[in-house]
């Protein structure tokens, strides 16, 4: 085990064990929604309530949109809260951009939603600022993670909201946090006291929103199956990816932390809670032979050597139940579609998830029969059900067990996120024994060519 690890882990999955009635069978007991509940955006009516008041924390492409991908929770939100939706705030200390948004938005036909959106560079300033008929029902999260999930000032945005809109739910997007692994202990502090308030917090996992997914979920819990392994890889496509930050591990702390965690997350979503110390990994390096790529949009010299991303992380695990995970992620596919795949094994079954981002395709395998049957979901917007079921979730107070739900909370995401460190740890540790490893052969090289070859 490496001393690098937060050291409580071993304590807090002790308790977790000792707290669960049947451990190794959390994956099958994760929340899941009737995939038939999952229904598009344009077939949804908006309930014609009272306001419904929000705070966006960032103004960037999670938010907004872009041309890079589908996301874009300002869409949805206006979608599913119609004409009850007032954002009463806009938070970002790039004030030209969070401008140039809603000046955007101000001019097409959702005005009313952001006609009195108030923009502050802080969080602080819209404390101070607020008057009573703007206190938020959510607050949507989605500042670049650097800026989140830690109690140190800065980067504490969740304890704050805590602070001052007790009990006021949240959105946040993944990755939880990004720092030091060092810091992980603290981010689990951020989950218990979300936890303790008893605050709805909802983290942007959205692909436990497809409808593909909780096909596979509900073929899973309808025959009583466990999970026996999972196998998952992910290609993205690098010549699309012109953000610097992406490329800097020191920024955007690598592919898997920032990336691959939305397949971390469903791996751990269907085979149950990772055991963190069996993760090994290893990773093709920027300067081996393999891992040169010819179609990278910008200058990565400008990266400094020791900082610069892994083409290729290969991780396998051990889940609590037994089961075994794998993970691949490339950073190789050139062009703008990434290629991902996500495979579920459990006895006599076999389900594979085909491209989950653009058209997913679930391939079946059943007992009783040797050949496939392939279900398309060509018309599922993640995105739009996971902002459904979490406003559906806040504003259910029937508490329906049939109704909404949320499929990752806080503290789920938490794990996610120590599980991505483990895999970069993994990785990283053993690329530096091999290239110790081939240190000592060059020097004795080196010291074999001074001193002239041995009998
Ligand atoms: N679920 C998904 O598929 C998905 C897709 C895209 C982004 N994301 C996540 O959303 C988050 C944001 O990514 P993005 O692409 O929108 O980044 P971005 O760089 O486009 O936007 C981030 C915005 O946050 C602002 N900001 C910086 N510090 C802030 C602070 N302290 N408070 C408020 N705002 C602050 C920046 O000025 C910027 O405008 C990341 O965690 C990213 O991983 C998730």
């Amino acid at each position: 085990m490496s001393s690098r690890r937060p050291s409580s882990n071993i304590e807090r999955r002790l308790s977790e064990r000792r707290n669960s009635d049947r451990p190794g069978l959390m994956g099958s007991r994760r929340p899941s929604i009737d995939p038939s509940r999952l229904v598009p955006m344009g077939m949804t009516s908006a309930n014609l309530g009272d306001t419904f008041n929000v705070v966006f924390i960032g103004a960037g492409n999670i938010m907004f949109g872009s041309d890079e991908g589908p996301w874009n929770h300002s869409f949805r939100l206006e979608h599913k809260l119609g004409p009850r939706l007032k954002v009463v705030a806009l938070i970002d200390p790039a004030v030209d951009r969070a401008t140039a948004v809603l000046q955007k938005k101000c001019e097409s036909f959702v005005v009313s939603a952001y006609q009195d959106t108030r923009i502050f560079k802080t969080f602080e300033d819209f404390i101070k600022n607020m008057s009573p008929r703007d206190r938020p029902r959510a607050i949507i999260i989605g500042s670049p993670p650097m800026f989140r999930g830690t109690t140190n000032p800065g980067r504490d945005i969740e304890m704050q909201i805590l602070q001052h809109f007790p009990g006021v739910p949240m959105f946040v997007e993944k990755p939880i946090a990004t720092g030091p692994e060092t810091e992980l202990d603290n981010t689990f502090q951020v989950a218990k006291a979300i936890a303790d308030s008893g605050t709805l917090c909802s983290v942007g996992y959205m692909l436990r929103y497809l409808k593909a997914v909780q096909k596979m979920k509900q073929i899973l819990n309808d025959n009583n199956l466990q999970v026996m392994s999972t196998i998952a890889r992910y290609a993205c496509a690098y010549e699309s990816i012109a953000k610097p930050d992406w490329w800097d591990s020191a920024k955007s702390f690598g592919p898997i932390i920032e990336q691959g965690t939305h397949f971390c997350d469903l791996s751990r979503y269907f085979g149950g809670e990772v055991d963190i110390d069996s993760v090994q990994a290893h990773s093709l390096g920027w300067d081996e032979p393999a891992g040169k790529l010819s179609k990278i949009k910008f200058d990565e010299n400008v990266i400094p050597p020791e900082r610069r991303i892994p083409r290729v992380t290969a991780a396998n695990w051990k889940y609590d139940n037994g089961a075994v995970g794998s993970f691949v992620h490339i950073v190789g596919l050139q062009g703008k579609n990434y290629s991902c795949e996500f495979e579920v094994f459990a006895d006599g079954y076999s389900m594979k998830l085909v491209n989950p981002y653009v058209s997913p395709v679930l391939y079946i395998r059943k007992p009783g029969d040797d050949d496939e049957t392939t279900i398309r979901f060509g018309d599922d917007d993640p995105f739009f059900s996971e902002i459904s079921n979490f406003i559906d979730t806040i504003e259910d107070i029937e508490d329906d067990p049939e109704g909404a739900q949320i499929l990752s909370n806080y503290e789920d995401a938490v794990k996610t996120y120590e599980f991505t460190w483990a895999i970069r740890r993994a990785a990283e540790e053993s690329r530096a024994a091999r290239l110790k490893a081939e240190a000592e052969v060059e020097a004795a090289l080196a010291l074999e060519a001074q001193s002239g070859p041995k009998a």
